[in-house]
């Protein structure tokens, strides 16, 4: 077996889980690799505008069942992760990132000077862009999270579907910066989830993927 093949096989055993085995749980060390995924996600100048909520608490996960379309992943999942994006980008935060990078790699605080115009460029435009923006950061980690189950044969659903306004109330999210704009399932499949023999939908390679 070729890495090729294992990663191809990872692809396309992954599919959005619709109904969870309840009575499996991923184990620490694999869930310790899961977080290292979110954690080391790449984003827009490195910036990091987002907060994991792992919810771990029964009641919880019952409540915001009931505000994602009464979905059973949230319940029936070994994890649960709800993603959130940065409202705003304050100099305030833009500075404890850039004294994040000062402490990390030993740098001079006047060697970023041009780095932090930069960002705070980005940052000056419209609220709805600023949000735009952190929320597209956010998929990326979804999209991390998500790749990196499948090579460890976890599965996963990403859900959209949910009321993000409720998720905030229901997290305590409401008077803070940060706001709820997906979440991830994980665990493993019911052997009696029929999805997991459906045939990828997708177009056309050739269609959608494009050499000039
Ligand atoms: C951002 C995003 C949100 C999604 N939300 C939901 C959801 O709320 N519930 C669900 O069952 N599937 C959800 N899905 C799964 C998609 O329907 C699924 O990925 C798509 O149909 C392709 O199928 P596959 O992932 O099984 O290959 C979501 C997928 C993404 C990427």
């Amino acid at each position: 077996m070729t890495i090729n093949t294992d990663v191809q096989t990872a692809l396309e055993w992954r599919y959005a889980v619709k109904q969870f085995d309840a009575s499996k749980t991923i184990d620490a060390s694999d869930w310790n690799t899961l977080e290292n995924a979110l954690h080391l996600s790449p984003s827009s100048f490195g910036i990091q505008p987002w907060q994991f909520i792992v919810v771990q608490d029964k009641t919880l996960r019952t409540q915001l069942r009931a505000a994602s379309w009464n979905q059973s992943q949230v319940e029936d999942a070994s994890h649960f992760v709800v993603l959130t994006a940065k409202k705003t980008m304050d100099v305030q935060y833009i500075d404890a990132y850039l004294n994040r990078i000062v402490e990390v790699r030993g740098v001079d605080p006047s060697s970023l000077d041009g780095y932090r115009n930069m960002i705070l460029g980005k940052a000056s435009q419209p609220s709805q862009a600023i949000e735009s923006w952190t929320q597209r950061q956010v998929y990326i980690a979804m999209g991390m999270l998500l790749a990196t189950a499948a090579m460890l044969k976890i599965d996963t659903c990403p859900l959209e579907g949910l009321s993000s306004a409720d998720y905030d109330r229901l997290l305590n999210l409401t008077d803070t910066d940060y706001t709820t704009v997906a979440a991830v399932a994980l665990g493993y499949r019911d052997i009696a989830d029929k999805y997991s023999l459906a045939k990828k939908v997708r177009f056309d390679k050739e269609s959608i993927i494009h050499y000039r």
